[in-house]
Protein backbone atom coordinates (compact mmCIF):
# COMPACT_ATOMS: atom_id res chain seq x y z
CA UNK A 1 0.00 0.00 0.00
CA UNK A 2 1.49 3.20 -1.12
CA UNK A 3 1.75 6.29 1.40
CA UNK A 4 -0.45 8.73 1.51
CA UNK A 5 0.97 12.64 1.20
CA UNK A 6 -1.15 15.45 1.94
CA UNK A 7 0.72 18.49 0.22
CA UNK A 8 -0.32 21.95 1.18
CA UNK A 9 0.65 24.60 -0.84
CA UNK A 10 -0.88 27.80 -2.83
CA UNK A 11 1.25 27.61 -5.60
CA UNK A 12 -0.25 25.68 -8.69
CA UNK A 13 3.24 25.13 -10.41
CA UNK A 14 5.11 23.89 -6.90
CA UNK A 15 1.61 21.99 -6.21
CA UNK A 16 2.53 20.06 -10.35
CA UNK A 17 5.79 19.98 -10.31
CA UNK A 18 6.06 18.41 -6.67
CA UNK A 19 3.09 16.16 -7.00
CA UNK A 20 4.47 14.39 -10.16
CA UNK A 21 7.95 13.55 -8.26
CA UNK A 22 5.28 12.42 -5.78
CA UNK A 23 3.45 10.55 -7.37
CA UNK A 24 6.74 8.82 -9.47
CA UNK A 25 7.93 7.32 -6.63
CA UNK A 26 4.41 5.88 -5.44
CA UNK A 27 3.62 7.89 -3.17
CA UNK A 28 -0.50 9.10 -3.26
CA UNK A 29 -0.53 12.81 -2.85
CA UNK A 30 -3.69 14.89 -1.44
CA UNK A 31 -3.28 18.42 -3.16
CA UNK A 32 -4.62 21.55 -0.72
CA UNK A 33 -4.47 25.11 -1.35
CA UNK A 34 -5.10 26.17 1.94
CA UNK A 35 -4.52 25.66 5.45
CA UNK A 36 -8.25 25.61 5.74
CA UNK A 37 -8.76 22.93 2.70
CA UNK A 38 -5.81 21.08 4.39
CA UNK A 39 -7.74 20.40 7.64
CA UNK A 40 -10.90 18.97 5.97
CA UNK A 41 -8.97 16.93 3.47
CA UNK A 42 -6.46 15.49 6.57
CA UNK A 43 -10.13 14.28 8.30
CA UNK A 44 -10.69 12.54 5.28
CA UNK A 45 -8.15 10.58 3.84
CA UNK A 46 -5.64 9.96 6.91
CA UNK A 47 -2.32 11.12 5.43
CA UNK A 48 1.36 9.84 6.20
CA UNK A 49 3.18 12.55 6.49
CA UNK A 50 2.46 16.63 5.53
CA UNK A 51 4.07 19.10 2.67
CA UNK A 52 3.34 22.40 4.36
CA UNK A 53 4.17 25.73 2.22
CA UNK A 54 4.98 28.31 5.11
CA UNK A 55 3.30 31.52 2.89
CA UNK A 56 -0.22 30.52 2.80
CA UNK A 57 -3.20 32.90 2.13
CA UNK A 58 -5.49 32.72 5.22
CA UNK A 59 -3.95 30.53 8.06
CA UNK A 60 -0.44 30.15 7.67
CA UNK A 61 2.02 27.29 7.79
CA UNK A 62 2.97 27.88 11.13
CA UNK A 63 -0.83 28.48 12.06
CA UNK A 64 -1.50 25.01 10.99
CA UNK A 65 1.70 23.51 12.93
CA UNK A 66 -0.44 25.26 16.03
CA UNK A 67 -3.26 23.91 15.39
CA UNK A 68 -1.96 20.21 15.14
CA UNK A 69 -0.08 20.39 18.54
CA UNK A 70 -3.34 21.55 20.16
CA UNK A 71 -5.53 18.72 18.18
CA UNK A 72 -3.09 15.94 19.36
CA UNK A 73 -2.47 15.31 15.42
CA UNK A 74 1.36 14.01 15.84
CA UNK A 75 1.86 13.49 11.63
CA UNK A 76 5.21 14.27 10.95
CA UNK A 77 5.12 18.13 8.95
CA UNK A 78 7.90 19.03 6.50
CA UNK A 79 7.68 22.89 5.75
CA UNK A 80 8.41 23.99 2.19
CA UNK A 81 9.28 27.83 1.45
CA UNK A 82 10.75 30.32 -0.56
CA UNK A 83 12.03 32.28 1.89
CA UNK A 84 14.89 30.41 3.88
CA UNK A 85 15.12 31.73 7.09
CA UNK A 86 17.16 30.62 10.08
CA UNK A 87 13.96 31.97 12.38
CA UNK A 88 11.56 30.51 10.79
CA UNK A 89 12.52 27.17 10.67
CA UNK A 90 13.68 27.25 14.10
CA UNK A 91 10.26 28.41 15.34
CA UNK A 92 8.94 25.37 12.46
CA UNK A 93 10.79 23.15 14.34
CA UNK A 94 9.42 24.22 17.80
CA UNK A 95 5.84 23.16 17.02
CA UNK A 96 7.36 20.22 16.10
CA UNK A 97 7.86 20.02 12.40
CA UNK A 98 10.05 17.17 11.22
CA UNK A 99 11.77 19.03 8.71
CA UNK A 100 12.67 22.18 6.79
CA UNK A 101 13.22 22.79 2.95
CA UNK A 102 13.94 25.57 1.05
CA UNK A 103 12.68 26.02 -2.40
CA UNK A 104 13.37 25.01 -5.20
CA UNK A 105 13.30 21.83 -3.34
CA UNK A 106 16.10 19.34 -4.22
CA UNK A 107 13.89 16.48 -5.20
CA UNK A 108 16.51 13.87 -3.66
CA UNK A 109 16.84 16.15 -0.69
CA UNK A 110 12.77 15.77 -0.47
CA UNK A 111 12.47 12.27 -0.81
CA UNK A 112 15.02 11.07 1.68
CA UNK A 113 13.03 13.40 4.05
CA UNK A 114 10.03 12.11 3.35
CA UNK A 115 10.76 8.59 3.94
CA UNK A 116 12.54 9.22 7.35
CA UNK A 117 9.62 11.04 8.29
CA UNK A 118 7.50 8.53 7.75
CA UNK A 119 9.55 5.56 8.87
CA UNK A 120 10.18 7.60 12.29
CA UNK A 121 6.57 8.19 12.76
CA UNK A 122 5.53 4.27 12.17
CA UNK A 123 8.30 3.50 14.33
CA UNK A 124 7.04 5.14 17.30
CA UNK A 125 3.63 4.38 16.89
CA UNK A 126 4.87 0.36 17.79
CA UNK A 127 7.92 0.48 20.32
CA UNK A 128 8.74 -2.80 21.43
CA UNK A 129 11.85 -2.95 23.56
CA UNK A 130 15.07 -2.97 21.82
CA UNK A 131 17.18 -2.29 24.75
CA UNK A 132 19.48 -5.15 24.30
CA UNK A 133 20.09 -3.90 21.34
CA UNK A 134 22.26 -0.99 22.71
CA UNK A 135 24.44 -3.25 25.85
CA UNK A 136 27.05 -0.37 26.21
CA UNK A 137 24.26 1.78 25.96
CA UNK A 138 23.32 2.74 29.64
CA UNK A 139 19.59 3.85 29.97
CA UNK A 140 15.85 3.52 30.67
CA UNK A 141 14.42 6.78 30.35
CA UNK A 142 11.62 7.23 27.78
CA UNK A 143 13.90 10.06 25.93
CA UNK A 144 16.57 7.59 25.57
CA UNK A 145 14.60 4.65 24.31
CA UNK A 146 13.47 6.71 21.57
CA UNK A 147 17.09 7.21 21.14
CA UNK A 148 17.28 3.80 20.22
CA UNK A 149 14.42 3.70 18.00
CA UNK A 150 16.13 6.68 15.92
CA UNK A 151 19.38 4.32 15.64
CA UNK A 152 17.73 1.21 15.16
CA UNK A 153 15.56 2.46 12.68
CA UNK A 154 18.69 4.76 10.62
CA UNK A 155 21.24 2.58 11.17
CA UNK A 156 20.69 0.65 7.98
CA UNK A 157 20.52 3.68 5.90
CA UNK A 158 22.53 6.17 4.08
CA UNK A 159 21.34 9.10 6.01
CA UNK A 160 23.70 11.29 7.19
CA UNK A 161 22.59 11.59 11.40
CA UNK A 162 23.42 15.05 13.14
CA UNK A 163 24.15 14.32 16.83
CA UNK A 164 23.49 17.50 19.49
CA UNK A 165 23.62 17.37 23.18
CA UNK A 166 26.30 19.10 25.68
CA UNK A 167 29.54 17.59 26.34
CA UNK A 168 29.55 13.79 27.89
CA UNK A 169 25.86 13.16 26.74
CA UNK A 170 27.03 9.71 25.14
CA UNK A 171 27.41 11.56 21.29
CA UNK A 172 30.52 9.35 20.08
CA UNK A 173 28.88 6.39 21.87
CA UNK A 174 25.49 6.78 19.44
CA UNK A 175 27.73 7.45 16.56
CA UNK A 176 29.56 4.16 17.27
CA UNK A 177 26.35 2.40 17.99
CA UNK A 178 24.89 3.63 14.45
CA UNK A 179 27.89 2.52 12.18
CA UNK A 180 28.23 -1.17 14.85
CA UNK A 181 24.11 -1.61 13.75
CA UNK A 182 24.39 -0.72 9.69
CA UNK A 183 25.93 -2.90 7.33
CA UNK A 184 29.02 -0.96 7.32
CA UNK A 185 30.25 -2.39 10.80
CA UNK A 186 32.85 -4.53 9.38
CA UNK A 187 34.76 -1.54 7.54
CA UNK A 188 35.91 1.56 9.24
CA UNK A 189 34.66 3.71 11.35
CA UNK A 190 37.37 6.84 10.83
CA UNK A 191 36.87 10.12 13.83
CA UNK A 192 38.20 13.49 12.43
CA UNK A 193 37.40 15.86 14.95
CA UNK A 194 37.43 19.56 13.44
CA UNK A 195 38.92 21.04 16.63
CA UNK A 196 42.14 19.10 16.97
CA UNK A 197 43.12 18.90 13.67
CA UNK A 198 44.65 22.59 12.09
CA UNK A 199 42.60 24.37 9.84
CA UNK A 200 45.15 24.95 7.09
CA UNK A 201 45.66 20.83 6.64
CA UNK A 202 42.23 20.02 7.28
CA UNK A 203 41.46 19.77 3.72
CA UNK A 204 44.06 17.79 2.90
CA UNK A 205 43.83 15.12 5.41
CA UNK A 206 40.41 15.28 4.20
CA UNK A 207 40.45 14.71 0.69
CA UNK A 208 44.07 13.77 0.34
CA UNK A 209 46.66 15.26 -2.34
CA UNK A 210 48.72 13.95 -5.20
CA UNK A 211 52.30 13.94 -5.33
CA UNK A 212 53.67 17.70 -5.80
CA UNK A 213 50.28 19.30 -5.10
CA UNK A 214 51.89 21.59 -3.72
CA UNK A 215 55.41 22.72 -1.98
CA UNK A 216 56.58 19.47 0.31
CA UNK A 217 53.87 17.58 -1.56
CA UNK A 218 56.73 14.77 -1.95
CA UNK A 219 54.50 12.08 -1.87
CA UNK A 220 50.34 11.55 -2.74
CA UNK A 221 48.58 10.60 0.08
CA UNK A 222 44.57 8.89 0.42
CA UNK A 223 42.57 11.27 2.39
CA UNK A 224 40.84 10.42 5.31
CA UNK A 225 37.28 10.41 3.40
CA UNK A 226 38.91 8.09 0.44
CA UNK A 227 40.21 5.80 3.73
CA UNK A 228 36.64 5.66 5.00
CA UNK A 229 35.17 4.41 1.80
CA UNK A 230 32.55 1.92 3.09
CA UNK A 231 32.45 2.65 6.38
CA UNK A 232 31.74 5.52 8.37
CA UNK A 233 33.01 9.10 9.10
CA UNK A 234 32.46 10.59 12.23
CA UNK A 235 32.91 14.14 12.23
CA UNK A 236 33.44 15.47 15.84
CA UNK A 237 32.64 19.25 16.79
CA UNK A 238 31.21 19.69 13.34
CA UNK A 239 30.43 23.69 14.48
CA UNK A 240 33.96 23.72 14.27
CA UNK A 241 34.48 23.25 10.65
CA UNK A 242 36.17 26.35 9.18
CA UNK A 243 33.49 28.26 6.99
CA UNK A 244 36.10 28.27 4.16
CA UNK A 245 36.32 24.10 3.69
CA UNK A 246 32.49 24.24 4.83
CA UNK A 247 31.46 23.97 0.60
CA UNK A 248 33.22 21.95 -0.34
CA UNK A 249 32.30 19.77 2.18
CA UNK A 250 28.71 20.43 1.07
CA UNK A 251 29.43 19.75 -2.41
CA UNK A 252 31.05 16.19 -0.72
CA UNK A 253 28.08 15.32 0.54
CA UNK A 254 26.13 16.00 -2.50
CA UNK A 255 28.02 14.61 -4.62
CA UNK A 256 29.76 11.68 -2.99
CA UNK A 257 32.56 12.34 -5.27
CA UNK A 258 36.33 13.34 -3.64
CA UNK A 259 39.05 14.76 -5.62
CA UNK A 260 42.64 14.90 -3.98
CA UNK A 261 44.17 18.47 -3.92
CA UNK A 262 46.32 18.59 -7.58
CA UNK A 263 44.03 15.96 -9.28
CA UNK A 264 41.54 16.38 -11.36
CA UNK A 265 40.16 13.13 -11.30
CA UNK A 266 36.85 12.73 -9.09
CA UNK A 267 37.02 9.60 -6.99
CA UNK A 268 33.57 8.26 -5.85
CA UNK A 269 33.29 7.18 -2.42
CA UNK A 270 30.61 5.51 -0.33
CA UNK A 271 30.89 6.73 3.09
CA UNK A 272 28.26 7.68 5.85
CA UNK A 273 28.62 10.89 7.88
CA UNK A 274 27.60 11.52 11.09
CA UNK A 275 28.44 14.85 12.62
CA UNK A 276 27.96 15.61 16.19
CA UNK A 277 28.29 19.07 17.98
CA UNK A 278 27.45 20.66 21.49
CA UNK A 279 27.48 24.45 20.11
CA UNK A 280 24.15 25.46 19.06
CA UNK A 281 24.43 24.95 14.89
CA UNK A 282 21.46 27.57 14.50
CA UNK A 283 22.85 30.19 16.39
CA UNK A 284 25.85 29.71 14.52
CA UNK A 285 23.88 30.05 11.09
CA UNK A 286 22.31 33.02 12.23
CA UNK A 287 25.91 34.72 13.27
CA UNK A 288 26.97 33.38 9.44
CA UNK A 289 29.86 31.20 10.86
CA UNK A 290 28.26 27.73 9.68
CA UNK A 291 26.36 27.70 6.32
CA UNK A 292 22.59 27.43 6.70
CA UNK A 293 22.62 24.68 3.34
CA UNK A 294 25.02 22.22 4.64
CA UNK A 295 23.04 22.79 7.89
CA UNK A 296 20.23 21.28 6.31
CA UNK A 297 21.93 18.73 3.86
CA UNK A 298 23.02 17.58 7.74
CA UNK A 299 19.85 17.81 10.04
CA UNK A 300 18.11 14.78 7.95
CA UNK A 301 17.97 12.66 10.92
CA UNK A 302 18.76 14.52 14.11
CA UNK A 303 19.74 12.68 17.17
CA UNK A 304 19.48 15.22 20.22
CA UNK A 305 20.92 13.52 23.77
CA UNK A 306 19.40 15.42 26.48
CA UNK A 307 21.25 16.30 29.45
CA UNK A 308 21.87 13.75 32.37
CA UNK A 309 19.66 16.17 34.29
CA UNK A 310 16.84 15.89 32.44
CA UNK A 311 16.48 12.61 32.70
CA UNK A 312 17.22 11.13 36.04
CA UNK A 313 15.75 8.27 35.85
CA UNK A 314 19.29 7.02 34.28
CA UNK A 315 20.97 7.74 36.72
CA UNK A 316 21.12 5.10 39.15
CA UNK A 317 21.41 2.54 36.30
CA UNK A 318 24.76 4.18 35.92
CA UNK A 319 25.97 4.23 39.23
CA UNK A 320 25.35 0.84 39.77
CA UNK A 321 26.49 -0.10 36.30
CA UNK A 322 29.77 1.90 36.79
CA UNK A 323 30.76 0.77 40.46
CA UNK A 324 30.17 -3.03 39.51
CA UNK A 325 32.57 -2.24 36.77
CA UNK A 326 35.11 -0.33 38.67
CA UNK A 327 34.81 -2.87 41.16
CA UNK A 328 35.87 -6.16 39.14
CA UNK A 329 38.74 -3.61 37.16
CA UNK A 330 40.21 -3.01 40.30
CA UNK A 331 39.36 -6.49 41.74
CA UNK A 332 37.55 -5.14 45.17
CA UNK A 333 34.12 -6.45 46.18
CA UNK A 334 31.26 -4.41 44.78
CA UNK A 335 30.70 -2.07 47.44
CA UNK A 336 27.20 -0.70 48.42
CA UNK A 337 25.88 2.63 48.53
CA UNK A 338 24.95 4.62 51.57
CA UNK A 339 21.06 5.91 50.64
CA UNK A 340 21.97 9.19 51.07
CA UNK A 341 24.43 9.10 48.40
CA UNK A 342 22.32 8.03 45.75
CA UNK A 343 20.15 10.84 46.48
CA UNK A 344 22.82 13.37 45.93
CA UNK A 345 23.74 11.69 42.89
CA UNK A 346 20.41 12.27 41.69
CA UNK A 347 19.73 15.79 42.56
CA UNK A 348 23.36 17.07 41.14
CA UNK A 349 22.96 18.94 38.05
CA UNK A 350 25.61 16.76 36.24
CA UNK A 351 27.19 19.86 34.07
CA UNK A 352 29.72 17.36 32.63
CA UNK A 353 26.54 14.57 32.24
CA UNK A 354 27.89 10.84 32.06
CA UNK A 355 31.34 11.89 31.85
CA UNK A 356 31.03 13.59 35.16
CA UNK A 357 29.39 10.79 36.39
CA UNK A 358 31.80 8.00 35.50
CA UNK A 359 34.55 9.84 36.68
CA UNK A 360 32.78 10.27 40.09
CA UNK A 361 32.34 7.07 40.74
CA UNK A 362 35.30 5.84 39.69
CA UNK A 363 37.09 7.97 42.39
CA UNK A 364 34.53 6.91 44.70
CA UNK A 365 35.11 3.17 44.46
CA UNK A 366 38.81 3.49 44.60
CA UNK A 367 38.61 5.90 47.65
CA UNK A 368 35.77 3.36 49.43
CA UNK A 369 37.71 0.64 51.00
CA UNK A 370 35.32 -0.66 53.46
CA UNK A 371 32.90 -1.61 51.34
CA UNK A 372 30.41 0.98 52.25
CA UNK A 373 30.29 4.26 49.61
CA UNK A 374 29.73 7.65 51.98
CA UNK A 375 29.74 10.90 51.18
CA UNK A 376 33.27 11.40 51.95
CA UNK A 377 33.83 9.89 48.54
CA UNK A 378 31.71 12.55 47.05
CA UNK A 379 34.12 15.58 45.58
CA UNK A 380 32.71 18.49 47.49
CA UNK A 381 31.50 20.25 44.36
CA UNK A 382 28.68 17.38 44.71
CA UNK A 383 27.54 18.37 48.29
CA UNK A 384 28.11 22.41 48.85
CA UNK A 385 25.82 24.62 47.67
CA UNK A 386 28.25 26.16 45.70
CA UNK A 387 30.70 24.08 44.62
CA UNK A 388 32.97 27.17 43.73
CA UNK A 389 33.18 28.49 46.70
CA UNK A 390 34.25 25.20 48.09
CA UNK A 391 37.05 24.21 46.02
CA UNK A 392 38.73 28.12 46.35
CA UNK A 393 41.46 27.69 48.69
CA UNK A 394 41.50 30.57 51.03
CA UNK A 395 43.65 30.49 53.26
CA UNK A 396 46.63 28.71 50.45
CA UNK A 397 49.66 30.45 48.69
CA UNK A 398 51.06 27.40 47.19
CA UNK A 399 51.01 27.85 43.47
CA UNK A 400 50.69 24.02 42.92
CA UNK A 401 47.99 24.05 44.99
CA UNK A 402 46.44 26.93 43.33
CA UNK A 403 47.26 25.43 39.62
CA UNK A 404 45.05 22.25 40.36
CA UNK A 405 41.96 24.95 42.21
CA UNK A 406 42.32 26.96 38.73
CA UNK A 407 42.21 23.61 36.71
CA UNK A 408 39.26 21.84 38.66
CA UNK A 409 37.57 25.32 38.23
CA UNK A 410 37.78 25.65 34.58
CA UNK A 411 36.82 21.87 34.28
CA UNK A 412 33.43 22.41 36.13
CA UNK A 413 32.86 25.28 34.52
CA UNK A 414 33.05 23.76 31.29
CA UNK A 415 31.44 20.74 32.23
CA UNK A 416 34.83 18.72 32.19
CA UNK A 417 35.22 19.27 28.29
CA UNK A 418 39.35 19.32 28.26
CA UNK A 419 39.61 21.36 24.88
CA UNK A 420 37.46 24.23 26.34
CA UNK A 421 39.07 24.52 30.19
CA UNK A 422 42.10 24.47 27.90
CA UNK A 423 41.01 27.32 25.84
CA UNK A 424 39.47 29.17 28.96
CA UNK A 425 42.99 28.76 30.76
CA UNK A 426 45.03 29.70 28.00
CA UNK A 427 46.84 26.34 27.32
CA UNK A 428 47.12 23.44 24.95
CA UNK A 429 44.82 20.38 25.22
CA UNK A 430 47.95 18.73 25.32
CA UNK A 431 49.84 20.75 28.42
CA UNK A 432 46.31 20.55 30.27
CA UNK A 433 46.31 17.10 30.34
CA UNK A 434 49.89 16.93 31.53
CA UNK A 435 48.89 19.01 34.21
CA UNK A 436 46.14 16.92 34.78
CA UNK A 437 47.93 13.86 34.84
CA UNK A 438 50.14 15.07 36.97
CA UNK A 439 47.81 16.26 40.20
CA UNK A 440 45.97 13.09 39.80
CA UNK A 441 43.32 14.15 37.83
CA UNK A 442 43.01 11.79 34.99
CA UNK A 443 41.96 8.33 36.03
CA UNK A 444 43.92 5.96 34.40
CA UNK A 445 41.16 4.08 32.62
CA UNK A 446 40.61 7.74 30.78
CA UNK A 447 44.32 7.81 29.95
CA UNK A 448 43.86 4.75 28.18
CA UNK A 449 40.41 5.35 26.35
CA UNK A 450 41.82 9.20 25.37
CA UNK A 451 44.69 7.93 24.00
CA UNK A 452 43.23 5.23 21.80
CA UNK A 453 40.71 8.21 20.80
CA UNK A 454 43.34 10.21 19.13
CA UNK A 455 44.62 6.95 17.79
CA UNK A 456 41.68 6.42 15.81
CA UNK A 457 41.51 10.04 14.94
CA UNK A 458 45.11 10.62 13.59
N1 LIG B 1 24.27 6.08 28.42
C1 LIG B 1 25.56 5.76 28.61
N2 LIG B 1 25.90 4.54 29.06
C2 LIG B 1 27.18 4.22 29.27
N3 LIG B 1 28.21 5.04 29.04
C3 LIG B 1 27.94 6.27 28.58
C4 LIG B 1 26.60 6.69 28.33
N4 LIG B 1 26.64 7.96 27.86
C5 LIG B 1 27.93 8.32 27.82
N5 LIG B 1 28.73 7.31 28.25
C6 LIG B 1 30.19 7.35 28.38
O1 LIG B 1 30.52 8.66 28.78
C7 LIG B 1 31.70 9.11 28.16
C8 LIG B 1 31.39 10.34 27.34
O2 LIG B 1 30.59 9.97 26.23
P1 LIG B 1 30.91 10.51 24.75
O3 LIG B 1 32.38 10.61 24.53
O4 LIG B 1 30.14 9.70 23.79
O5 LIG B 1 30.29 11.97 24.93
P2 LIG B 1 30.20 13.17 23.90
O6 LIG B 1 28.79 13.58 23.89
O7 LIG B 1 30.84 12.77 22.62
O8 LIG B 1 31.04 14.29 24.65
P3 LIG B 1 31.93 15.52 24.03
O9 LIG B 1 30.96 16.50 23.46
O10 LIG B 1 32.63 16.06 25.23
O11 LIG B 1 32.84 14.92 23.04
C9 LIG B 1 32.20 7.95 27.32
O12 LIG B 1 33.12 7.22 28.10
C10 LIG B 1 30.94 7.14 27.07
O13 LIG B 1 31.26 5.79 26.87
MG1 LIG C 1 32.66 13.46 21.76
Amino acid sequence: MSHKILFIDDEINSLKTISAILKKHNYTVITAQTVEEGIVQLRKHKPNCILLDYRLPGMDGIEMLRWLKQENITLPVIMLTAYGTIEKAVEAMKLGAFHYLVKPVDPDLLLETIREAILKHETFSYQPNISHKFPEIIAKSQAMKEIFYIIDMVADTSSNVLITGESGTGKELVARAIHRLSKRKDRSFIVVDCTTIPENLLESELFGYEKGAFTGATDKKIGLLELANGGTVFFDEIGELPISLQKKFLRFLQEKEIQRLGSINKIKVDVRVIAATNRDLEKAVKEGTFREDLYWRLNVVRIHLPPLRERKEDIPLLVQHFVQKFAQENNRPIPTLEPEVMEVLINYEWPGNVRELIHVVERAVILSTSGVISFKHLPKRLLGQKGEKEILPTDTFNLLEMEKTLILKALNETGWNQTKAAQLLGISRKQLRTKMKNHGLLPVSSIKDEEEDEEEAS
